[in-house]
Order: C-alpha cells, then structure tokens, then sequence
C-alpha cells in the first residue's frame, strides 16, 4: 500500500449526471476533493417524465470533455499529476457508461496511467469517505450498517472495515438485503409521475408532503412481519394507484394530494426502518449510515435518527453531504484510489479491452451463515 497520497480523476456518467472529479487519497484518511464539475441532465429528461438513455448518451458525449478540463482547473492539477484515472463501468445505462469507459481509456492511454473499473455502488459507499466528512471517517463505530437508497437500488450492507481492506466483493459479501423489485426511489417516483409531478419525483413528494396526515391513507409496509432483510415496494404502487384512481373520481385528489404524499412518505420510510431494526437484532451495529439520493430525505433522516436513540445504536445517522448523496465523479475517484493503493489497477494494455456492463449480475443472496449474524 502506497503511503504517499495520490491523485486520481474520476469520471461518472451511469445515468443522467455527467460528472469528472479530482480527489487526493491516502491510506486511512478521507479523500479529499480539490475539484468537482457536475453536468445534471435533469432538464433535459423532465419532458419525458424519465431518463432517455439516448438522450444521455449524446448528451455525456458533449459535456464530458468540458467536466473533466474544469475538475482538473478548480484543483490545479495537470494530468501528468495524477495518479490514476477511475471511471464508473457498472451498473447503468450502457451507452451513458460507455462514453464515460472510452474518455477514461483514451485519457488514461495517452498520459500512460493506470485505470480503475468502479462499481457505481461501491462508489455510493465511498461517499462516505468524502473529506466534508473527515471526522466521520476517524471515529465510526464498526461494523457500519449503511442503507443505500439510490433511485435504482434499495439495499442494506454490513461494512465491518474502512474501504483500505475491502475485498474485491466487498458489495457482494457485504449485502444483507435488497428490494425483490422497485426501488424505494422508484416508488417515489413512480407515484410523483402518477399526479403530475415533474421527475425525479421523490423530493417533490416530501414537498407535498409538508402538513399531510401520514395516518390518513394505510398503505402496505410489505414483509414487515418476515425475517427476510429484503424489501419489496411495487405493491405499494399498486395501493397508491388504486387510492389515486378513487380520489379522481371522487374529484377530491387535489385537497387530498399532502395526505396522500405523507402516507405514501411515511410507508416507505417505515418499511425502510423496519429492516434496520431487524438487521440490529440479529447483530448490532455500532454505525448507521444512509447513502443514494433518497438520503436526501428529511422524514427519513428524522426517523432513522429517532429509531437509532430507542435502539441506542452509538453513530446515527452517518450521512454524505446532499451533493454527494446524489451521482458524483468524486466518490467514484475515492472509490478508485482505495482499489489503487491495494493494487487493484489495470495497466494501459489490459484496460483497452474494459467494457461497460449495464446490469452485472446481481449481488448473491446473504448465505445462510450471513443471515444468521
Ligand atoms: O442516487 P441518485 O441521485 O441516483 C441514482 O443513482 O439512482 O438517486 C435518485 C433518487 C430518485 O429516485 C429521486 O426521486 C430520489 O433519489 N430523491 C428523493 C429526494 N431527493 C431525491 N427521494 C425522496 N425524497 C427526496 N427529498
Ligand atoms: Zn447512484
């Protein structure tokens, strides 16, 4: 392991955030961000109520360039500087990570550095390691449970060390749970697409939300009563649709609309805690971390917070700064200098035959030795 801090850019371009960053890592510190430049392509998508992964493609193809120049500006690096190039090849929309893979090669190539492959969710995971989160890093309570609400996965991990001693499979032998179909995102937004609203949907629900009776409409908490760590919320969207179509016909959704957001709200977030008072009765923890764009979430911050006091868990809740909560270069490169300072790395032959890979095999189910922990 390398004790000398390097630098690395890292480049995200999964789904619909073209982002390039430029971060500082050394062994057992946070790393530390010297510049970040982020392109949302969110205006872009909202006419079509979704991400058109066409659309992104061509769209990462024209910002790429100009994200990585001005990362590397704000931090004042020139490319023979660094140490490496990271870039984010699974999982994603293909042609969006393809633009992203073949920028790193070529920028990797023609200043002969090593390249690092990242998970986009090993990537979430590392958000934690972020510099704004410094002291965070020095004191967390291992093992760390981290609830990943991104708009494409919900998942609980036990993390049992820092990022320095992970194994290559760190996602899949870490992984407790995970929703059997939507997202907790999805459900957000699947339900915000229902009434109208602009995507992504999740924080204009908790907006709606503000004032409603979460009580008011009993939405499914699905699997709240099974052992099983994993979540399910695509009957929930069902149950909303079913309410939504009532509510039309009786020409009264429009005053129901802050009810319906908080009982909609308060399901999810109830679902979501449930789980991770289960995972602490089958082995505390000493750290709970929330990562993915649903961590945005004010009620889930609060109930988490609150559960954490009863459960008297010592760290809660762990959580990245917002901007990092959301898609970004700089967890990716964070992600990649940790692998770097293992060794983990390909050199300019071997990384010209990486691919981008849309959908990697999911993680395994928790063995039965795993469960039983
Ligand atoms: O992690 P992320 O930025 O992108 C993915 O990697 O998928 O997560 C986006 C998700 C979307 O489903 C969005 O609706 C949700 O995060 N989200 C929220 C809030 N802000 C963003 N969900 C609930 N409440 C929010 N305030
Ligand atoms: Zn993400």
């Amino acid at each position: 392991m390398s004790d000398q801090p390097q630098l690395i850019l890292g480049i995200e371009s999964s789904c619909d955030e073209c982002s390039a960053a430029v971060v500082q890592v050394a062994p057992f510190q946070s790393a530390q961000i010297l510049g970040q430049a982020t392109h949302s392509q969110i205006a872009l998508h909202q006419p079509y109520g979704g991400v058109v992964p066409e659309i992104a493609s061509r769209n990462h193809l024209e910002t790429i360039q100009a994200m990585i120049d001005e990362a590397l500006r704000q931090a004042g690096v020139r490319p023979e500087q660094l140490a490496a190039v990271a870039v984010t090849n699974r999982p994603g929309l293909v042609g969006a990570l393809l633009v992203g893979v073949s920028v790193a090669k070529a920028f990797a190539y023609v200043f002969a550095k090593p390249l690092i492959a990242v998970h986009h969710l090993e990537g979430h995971l590392c958000s934690l390691f972020l510099t704004e989160q410094q002291s965070l890093r020095a004191e967390i309570a291992w093992p760390l449970l981290v609830l990943m609400v991104s708009g494409g996965h919900t998942q609980l991990y036990e993390i049992r060390q820092p990022p320095e001693h992970w194994p290559l499979e760190v996602l899949a032998e870490s992984l407790l749970g995970q929703s059997r179909d939507d997202a907790a995102g999805e459900a957000f937004d699947k339900t915000a697409k229902m009434l109208g609203f602009p995507y992504p949907g999740g924080a204009w629900i908790e907006k709606t939300a503000q004032g409603g009776d979460p009580a008011r409409f009993a939405f499914p908490r699905a699997l709240a009563g099974r052992q099983t760590l994993d979540f399910s919320f695509s009957g929930l969207k069902t149950a909303v649709s079913l309410q939504v179509a009532q509510l039309r016909q009786a020409n009264t959704l429009a005053a129901a609309l802050p009810d319906l957001c908080a009982s909609l709200q308060e399901a999810i977030v109830d679902a979501l805690w449930h789980k991770i008072e289960q995972a602490y009765q089958r082995s505390p923890f000493g750290a709970l971390a929330v990562v993915g764009g649903v961590a945005a979430n004010q009620r889930l911050r609060e109930r988490l917070a609150q559960g954490c006091q009863r459960l008297g868990v010592r760290q809660a809740v762990l959580a990245p700064e917002l901007k990092f909560c959301t898609d970004n270069a700089a967890m990716i490169a964070a992600a990649g200098g940790f692998r770097l300072q293992q060794g983990n790395f390909l050199r300019p032959l071997e990384y010209l035959q990486l691919n981008a890979t849309p959908n990697p095999a999911r993680p395994r189910r928790p063995t039965v030795a795993a469960a039983r922990r």
